[in-house]
């Protein structure tokens, strides 16, 4: 069951119309937001992360907080799976196609929902590959828009090379990946590039730093060089979908040893705990 402009039907029902800005344009935004036991996870921070995209496009929010709470615990009962991700997704409506807004037009609001598959334990065990290559994105990565052809071009070059995910550079510092956000360990140290305007500032991020800060691991969030980044101890990969995996091959060289180190091992004990602490309702 999907959830369309007010109605929940079976995704084979759903209609858009061709002259939808979304289709047109690509003139809206979108969020992921991951389930666990039937429980949407940080749902005060992926809903502000929207009200932030929102603000970046110039489209009003349709619901309050409450509202979105609402269906989107209608469309989890309305699926089967208990851990799930929700694909929220909001243009700016039907109009006349003329690249300025349109007077009156009403949003388009999309939510469907599918089962959540965590990566298998044997990517976990053994770590990922990954490429690098220059961001040529737009200057507002920190807007979650529906026009990814830049993100879908990058990781694409990732999938043509067996690799899982595009690490992305900006003037020589990192900013991301195409799909994710990225965490370099190098002497012992957390490093996080830092939210701005060339980046999304994941969820997934900032839980990692709450984590380091919480349990004392040395961290620091700023820019982050390519030399940096390819001397690395560990490249860490962090996104709702994925949570955190260990990158251990870079352009087709080891990262460190070449095999997940102790800052993912416990990274990752910390956050699958923290998941079930707040599955569990006491945080
Ligand atoms: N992508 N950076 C980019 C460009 C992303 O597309 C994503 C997530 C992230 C990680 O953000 P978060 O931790 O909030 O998921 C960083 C989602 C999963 C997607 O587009 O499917």
């Amino acid at each position: 069951m999907i959830y369309l402009n007010g109605i929940f039907m079976p995704i084979e029902d759903a209609r858009i119309p061709v002259l939808d800005r979304g289709f047109i344009f690509g003139d809206g935004v979108y969020e992921v937001i991951p389930v666990y036991s039937r429980k949407p996870f940080r749902l005060a921070e992926h809903l502000h992360r929207l009200q932030h995209s929102l603000d970046g496009i110039r489209l009003s929010n349709p619901h309050s907080d409450a509202e979105w709470s609402h269906l989107l615990g209608q469309l989890i009962a309305a699926n089967a799976s208990e851990d799930q991700y929700i694909y929220l997704h909001i243009t700016r409506g039907v109009a006349k196609r003329d690249h300025a807004f349109p007077k009156n037009s009403t949003p388009t609001i999309f939510i469907m929902s599918n089962p959540l598959l965590t990566p298998p334990m044997e990517s976990l065990i053994t770590g990922v590959s990954a490429i690098t290559a220059n961001d040529n994105r737009w200057l507002r990565c920190d807007i979650k828009a529906i026009s990814l052809l830049p993100n879908v071009l990058l990781r694409q070059m990732a999938v043509d090379v067996d690799a899982i995910e595009t690490l992305l550079l900006r003037d020589g510092f990192l900013t991301e990946g195409a799909a994710s956000n990225i965490f370099v360990v190098g002497s012992g140290v957390l490093l996080a590039p830092p939210k701005n305007h060339l980046m999304l500032p994941g969820i997934t991020y900032d839980i990692v730093l709450e984590l380091a800060e919480t349990h004392h691991i040395p961290y620091e969030a700023r820019e982050i060089s390519e030399h940096e980044m390819r001397n690395a101890q560990e490249l860490l990969l962090t996104s709702s979908t994925k949570e955190i995996m260990p990158i251990t091959r870079l352009d087709n060289q080891p990262v460190g040893d070449g095999k997940p180190g102790i800052m993912f091992m416990q990274l990752y004990q910390l956050y699958q705990n923290y998941k079930i602490t707040v599955m569990r309702g006491n945080s």
